[in-house]
């Protein structure tokens, strides 16, 4: 039995992850910014960007899975947790980041990029697992787009969406074994386009709206069309598909 401190086990990831680890038989301790608490899983309060609490969530912690992340600060906020981890002598530091972290000209993709680096350079023996785009995200986004009445897609933008469990029992895999540095990406099924994700979540919740196709600008937008998003050689595949996860989730 392990003990293992999952950073971001609130967060959609990290809820899948949790079970997965308790039914493996380990101590699960999960870092968020506020209280909870649980039979099973001890909770701790600090932040990853702060650093507050970090080095006590750390104590006695022989693998860190390290989910905590929000649209901005990843890098940092790796940072301060690899730092703490090396303090404290953990033995492996499993670190989920995204497709396109090395290619994709973004804000959030550099930072993933950068939150990489450290730990890679934190002495800490580590797995950096790259998954695309959660259905979850791509669900919300689209929700969130449907309120409009004519919505904007850019054209030539293709996603491989991959079930958040499908990342889940991936990352329990990699972390209950030996380090083993960057591992093949994790993608969802299929390829699809921007559009088609579109109308299927359209015909899924009954909503009648327009398309409109517009062009993504600047490096952005080249590197969307040209599928540096993707990952379409050698990586592991996920089982849940788009269509299935959204049968699940619209009835
Ligand atoms: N969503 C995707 O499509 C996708 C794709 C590839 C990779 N990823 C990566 O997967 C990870 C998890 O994503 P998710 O979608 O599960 O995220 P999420 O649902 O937004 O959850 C974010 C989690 O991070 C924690 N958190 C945020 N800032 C923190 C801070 N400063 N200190 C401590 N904890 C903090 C939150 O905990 P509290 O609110 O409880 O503090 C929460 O548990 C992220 O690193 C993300 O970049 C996501």
């Amino acid at each position: 039995m392990k003990t293992i401190l999952v950073t971001g086990g609130t967060g959609t990831l990290g809820r899948q992850v949790t079970p997965l680890l308790l039914a493996a038989g380990h101590r699960v301790r999960v870092l968020s910014r506020k209280p909870h608490s649980s039979d099973q899983i001890e909770y701790l309060v600090g932040d990853a960007l702060t650093n507050e609490g970090i080095d006590s969530a750390m104590a006695g912690a022989h693998t860190v899975i390290h989910l905590a992340g929000g649209p901005k600060g990843d890098d940092e906020a790796t940072a301060n947790v690899a730092k703490a981890a090396r303090r404290a002598g953990v033995q492996h530091f499993v670190y989920i980041s995204v497709i396109g972290a090395n290619t994709l000209p973004l804000g959030y993709f550099k930072s993933k990029f950068g939150a990489e680096k450290a730990v890679r350079d934190s002495g800490v023996p580590w797995t950096i697992l790259r998954a695309a785009q959660f259905h979850e995200l791509t669900l919300t986004v689209l929700q969130k787009m449907a309120k409009l009445p004519v919505v904007p897609i850019p054209g030539g933008v293709r996603l491989q969406p991959v079930d958040s469990r499908d990342v889940a029992a991936r990352l329990v895999e990699l972390a209950l074994n030996e380090p083993a540095g960057l591992v093949p990406d994790l993608a969802g099924p299929r390829v699809y386009e921007l559009k088609e994700l579109t109308r299927d979540y359209l015909k899924a919740s009954r909503k009648h709206r327009l398309m409109m196709q517009i062009r993504m600008p600047g490096r952005a937008g080249r590197a969307y069309r040209s599928g540096e998003n993707l990952s379409l050689d050698g990586a592991t595949i996920g089982k849940v598909s788009w269509d299935a996860f959204l049968a699940e989730q619209i009835r």
